[in-house]
């Protein structure tokens, strides 16, 4: 059985590592890498790649940065040839990010087998371009891997056939798990404490100038409480660089470089706090019983509040303020945390046994 992995931005690459090698156990299956080049800074994408043990691509698309547009068509018009040319088994797409709807189309057009990875999510938000690229990406797959029992919900309130549906649990967290030992080696020496660890990259918060300028206030307001750490995603740099921070000589804002996984994972770990406005985060925070703050009006991940350690603050500066505050205070009733179902590090072994019998069939059938 040929299976071809597509990757192509920061968060598709932990996703993805753990079912690559669940399934390099299985002799039955060849598997071909691309990495469609939606990211491409060293920091962004090849330090992942190392951290995370993930082979380099078979094949780099080279696509890079521009309009949602041009990004999902430049994937497309170089992943064709490709797919026409290797006919794979199964075409296996990540997440939700612009190149997991592109190579899903694509696949799907050439009547190629789709398999996603983190199906079923939804915010209920079709202004966030990741809402349309996930429910796109359901609408043509065949095998949907689900990591939590909301997201099953979502796919049959969709009509998507429940035998298409496999509730596995949650890769990213076979990841964190597997890496967290790693991670706590590559904490900084002189880690300030208490500290909170922020990330905002949503075109929503730092496209948005005005809106930008108000959040770092915030942060800078509330680093009289504690250091702020604050890696800064390439979208965001660009903003920052507009608008005028208060960041005076005295505040303990931090802005620093994007971080490398295990570097990230292990602020993470030992955060008082951590503000964000990504996906994921939201889950390894639950994970790992770290309170977490989401500047967002919604969420795509309603388990993590549901478990407590997540709330909302919406784009409303000073509830985000008053949660903090409360937090760092000790004033949060933090809850006792039950790690969500199947978020057990195990996500991607199930992935490769349910393939695995597919190419079993498969080679029955052939015979
Ligand atoms: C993308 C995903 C988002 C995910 C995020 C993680 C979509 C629609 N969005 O958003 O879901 O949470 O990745 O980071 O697919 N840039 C660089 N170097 C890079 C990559 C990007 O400088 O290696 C800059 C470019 O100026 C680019 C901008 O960042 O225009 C945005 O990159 P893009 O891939 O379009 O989207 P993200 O905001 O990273």
């Amino acid at each position: 059985m040929d299976i071809l992995h597509v990757v192509g931005a920061r968060p598709n690459f932990m996703k993805a590592a753990p079912v690559l090698r669940a399934l390099s156990g299985d002799p039955d299956v060849r598997q071909t890498l691309v990495h469609t080049g939606q990211h491409y800074d060293q920091a962004m994408s090849e330090v992942f790649f190392r951290q995370l043990e993930i082979p380099p691509p078979d094949l780099n698309l080279g696509v890079g940065s521009g309009t949602h547009t041009e990004q999902q068509t430049k994937v497309s018009l170089a992943l064709d040839p490709v797919l026409r040319d290797r006919r794979p088994d199964l075409v296996l797409v990540y997440g939700d990010v612009n190149s997991t709807v592109a190579a899903a189309l694509a696949s799907s057009k050439l009547g190629i087998r789709v398999g996603h990875v983190e199906a079923g999510l939804r915010s209920r938000d079709l202004t966030m371009p990741e809402e349309v690229n996930r429910i796109l990406t359901d609408q043509v797959s065949d095998l949907l891997f689900t990591p939590s029992e909301d997201a099953g919900e979502n796919l049959l309130n969709e009509n998507i056939d429940p035998a298409k549906i496999h509730f596995v649990g949650n890769v990213m967290i076979d990841t964190l798990v597997r890496l967290l030992p790693r991670a706590e080696k590559h904490l900084p020496k002189d880690l300030p404490s208490p500290y909170v660890l922020v990330t905002l990259h949503r075109p929503s918060n730092v496209d948005d100038l005005p809106w930008m300028r108000a959040l770092l206030s915030t942060l800078t307001e509330l680093s009289r409480m504690a250091t702020i750490l604050f890696p800064v995603h390439p979208r965001t740099h660009r903003s920052i660089l507009h608008v005028d921070r208060t960041n005076g000589s005295q505040s303990r804002l931090r802005l620093l470089e994007p971080l490398p996984y295990l570097e990230f994972l292990g602020l993470q770990r030992h955060a008082a706090l951590v503000i964000t406005d990504s996906g994921g985060i939201q889950e390894e925070t639950t994970f790992l019983g770290v309170p977490c703050l989401t500047v967002r009006e919604n969420t795509e991940r309603p388990i993590t509040i549901q478990q407590g350690t997540n709330q909302l603050v919406g784009r409303d500066v000073n509830r985000l303020a008053q949660a903090a505050t409360a937090i760092l205070e000790n004033r949060w009733n933090f809850p006792r945390t039950r790690t969500p179902a199947l978020w057990d590090g195990h996500a991607s072994t199930r992935i490769a046994r349910i393939v695995s019998m597919r190419a079993e069939t498969k080679k029955e059938e052939v015979a």
